[in-house]
């Protein structure tokens, strides 16, 4: 069922029920962090391997501290810019939170969404809420209630239908090994705008450590695509496809308008991150054999933009490869 009564949603999740919810991000797949048992069950339904932790969402900087030790200040820094909002955290944790959200680790992963309806269920039910993005694993994150229902509506109660998401893909996820800032995903908020608040931040890269949002094979579209920058090029390559294109700025001049999606004019990255998971689930359901999608520019949101669609494009075409999915 979708809709829009929170007091509904709240009650499923205090019986420990999982129940999908909006953020500013995507949707996410939500259940009581306290409760291993609910918890359980959103891998389940997500069909979601137990070495991959999850995100738990609270109302506000006191209930982080509740769950949490050793907020350093860079992170009180990036805490009273960026929340609410898409940062989540990696931050030590303390004993209230079960194995089973952070996958064994020491540490969880934290934020603080900013969605009016999703942060009235954070009060309302004074718990952190598990939640990974509403999506079968390996799968196109969901930025509209409707996506989550076709995908999961059999096997969730309730969708809270807050509308389509504002930014569209996931948080930025920031840890502090050793105490150095360092972003483990990129996502809605931009590398630059989180060096203007705490300086120099390293990047992940190289580091081992074991995330869904990391593995090569995410984000997919059943439908094979290639990711490219000389657009005409590559539509001229495979002319005996039936071809969907995702682009921004302008329409590929070889492939029919109707074929196309247009994310935003050009620079309006922030409108192509809106856009991208909508237009890669439409594409997916129009029955093409290739999407062809254009690369952005590697500049602000350009890079996480470029990073969900290279991953995108992991399957590659006509290998079928859904080994890590
Ligand atoms: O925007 C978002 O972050 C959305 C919305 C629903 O909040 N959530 C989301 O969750 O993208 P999910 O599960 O699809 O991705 C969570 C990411 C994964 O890459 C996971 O590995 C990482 O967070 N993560 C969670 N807990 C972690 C931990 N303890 N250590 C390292 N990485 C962690
Ligand atoms: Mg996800």
């Amino acid at each position: 069922m979708r809709g829009t009564d929170i007091q509904l949603a709240a009650e499923y999740l205090l019986r420990g029920e999982t129940v999908a919810i909006p953020t500013e991000t995507v949707y996410g797949l939500a259940a009581n962090a306290l409760d291993e048992k609910a918890v359980a069950r959103v891998f389940d339904v997500k069909q979601r391997p137990l070495r991959n932790p999850l995100i738990i969402h609270v109302a506000d900087v006191d209930q982080i501290t509740r769950y949490t030790s050793g907020l350093l200040p860079a992170a009180q820094k990036l805490l009273s810019h960026f929340a609410p909002g898409p940062l989540t955290l990696l931050l030590p944790r303390n004993s209230s939170i079960p194995d089973i959200v952070t996958a064994g680790s020491p540490l969880v992963a934290v934020r603080i969404p900013a969605h009016p309806m999703t942060l009235q269920l954070l009060r309302l039910t004074d718990l952190p809420l598990a939640a990974p993005s509403a999506n079968p694993f390996g799968y196109i994150s969901p930025t509209t209630a409707e996506h989550v229902e076709k995908m999961l509506g059999q096997k969730i109660p309730y969708v809270l239908d807050g509308g389509p998401c504002d930014a569209g893909i996931e948080s930025t996820i920031i840890g502090f090994p050793d105490g150095v800032p360092t972003i483990y995903r990129e996502g809605a908020i931009p590398k630059d705008k989180i060096e203007k608040i705490i300086g120099p931040v390293a990047a992940f890269a190289g580091k081992k450590i074991h995330a869904p949002g990391m593995s090569a094979v995410h984000y997919s579209p059943n439908t094979p695509l290639i990711l490219c920058d000389d657009l005409e090029q590559v539509v001229r390559d495979h002319n005996n496809f039936r071809i969907g294109v995702i682009t921004h700025g302008n329409y590929a001049a070889s492939v029919t308008a109707d074929n196309q999606w247009i994310l935003c004019k050009d620079n309006e990255w922030e409108t192509a991150a809106h856009n991208l998971y909508a237009a890669l689930h439409e594409m997916d359901e129009r029955n093409y054999e290739l999407i062809i999608a254009k690369t952005f520019p590697e500049t602000g949101l350009g890079s996480a933009l470029n990073d969900r669609l290279r991953r995108a494009a992991m399957k590659g075409v006509g290998n079928g490869n859904h080994a890590t999915n």
